[in-house]
């Protein structure tokens, strides 16, 4: 089974991005041949400063890395070092109707917030469609809002193999439903554009700080709280093994728990699951070198995937 996942290099490493995306990634690569990636031509739609993009790519790396990504077993790789997938691109484009595009959340939800609209926005779903279908992945784990992107992938795909004869694998989505969507400081979808995240590597300072400004309710220390209806303990529980989980819910319940208590221990068991992703990120990044050879020889392996499968393209179009 192979499996594959991309991130965009375009901000800080959240907490939403490691329990939706990362975790179950790196858990998968137990289970079949991982390919991941780093999603630097789709970050170009919203990342318009070079020496951020490049820094960008080189944090989500180093994440990848420190987090447990084993490079002898999983293939690691910049999206961009395959051009593969940006001629695949184009052979998909021809298959995908408008009214597939027009119809993604996620275009409109940024059209929403006020970004100007160019082709590569739109059309970013056809490239998220290459680099899934140019490695014939089976499965593609993400969290809920990407959902949609890995549908429309199926459609595409069906619609080419439909017309010009089997040449993809129809991908299925992943979702780790218990952590399909990890709420922001906010309450929202922790997203970098609500900028209501919580940074896995942050400094430890602005990490406590971030934590204990969280907006709860006004509930006074004594009065009982319903675990449920709290942004706090949902964080908590994402930490914590089942018995500790129901030692605070039952702690919620009772009364008597102040939110300025639960989130000094929502820091503290928080900064510990981290410190030796810590360590390691911090070993890593005094060896860019090691960093570099890994994606390099990373984007071999994964030309080599996708040549096979532009070609089965361009054969099957009548290109060749
Ligand atoms: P952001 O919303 O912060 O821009 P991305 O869109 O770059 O994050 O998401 C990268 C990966 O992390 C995707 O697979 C996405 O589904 C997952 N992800 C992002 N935010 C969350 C969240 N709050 N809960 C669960 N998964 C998330
Ligand atoms: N669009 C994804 C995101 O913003 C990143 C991505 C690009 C991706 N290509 C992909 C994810 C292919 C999974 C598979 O999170």
């Amino acid at each position: 089974m192979r499996i594959l996942s991309g991130i965009q290099p375009s901000g800080k490493l959240h907490i939403g991005n490691y329990f939706g995306m990362m975790r179950p990634a790196l858990e998968l690569q137990e289970q079949g041949e991982a390919f991941l990636f780093i999603a630097n031509y789709h970050a170009l739609t919203t990342v318009d400063n070079p020496a951020e993009l490049r820094r960008g790519t080189l944090d989500v790396a180093l994440d990848f890395l420190a987090c447990g990504l084993d490079p002898g077993r999983t293939v690691f790789f910049r999206q961009s070092d395959v051009p593969e997938v940006t001629e695949l691109t184009w052979l998909l484009s021809i298959v995908t109707p408008m009214g597939l595009l027009e119809r993604c959340h996620s275009y409109k939800d940024k059209l929403a917030r006020g970004i100007k609209p160019n082709h590569g926005l739109f059309a970013y779903p056809v490239l998220m469609a290459a680099d899934i279908l140019a490695y014939q992945s089976h499965l593609v784990p993400v969290g809920r809002d990407q959902k949609q992107h890995v549908e429309v992938t199926r459609d595409i795909a069906l619609k080419f193999n439909n017309q010009y004869g089997p040449v993809f694998t129809i991908p299925d989505v992943s979702i780790r439903e218990s952590v399909a969507v990890v709420p922001g400081v906010d309450g929202q979808k922790m997203s970098k554009s609500y900028d209501n995240t919580i940074e896995i590597f942050g400094e430890e300072k602005a990490t406590r700080t971030r934590i204990m400004r969280m907006v709860t309710d006004s509930k006074t220390v004594e009065e009982a709280k319903d675990p449920a209806e709290s942004t706090l303990y949902a964080l908590y529980a994402l930490f914590v093994a089942e018995a500790e989980r129901e030692a605070m819910a039952g702690r919620y319940r009772a009364g008597g728990l102040g939110y300025g208590q639960v989130k000094k221990e929502l820091f503290a068991v928080m900064w510990e699951h981290f410190a030796p992703m810590r360590a390691r990120r911090a070993e890593l990044a005094k060896d860019p070198g090691y960093v570099e050879s890994v994606l390099t020889d990373g984007a071999a392996r994964a030309r080599a995937e996708a040549r096979k499968t532009v070609d089965a393209a361009r054969r099957a179009v009548g290109v060749v």
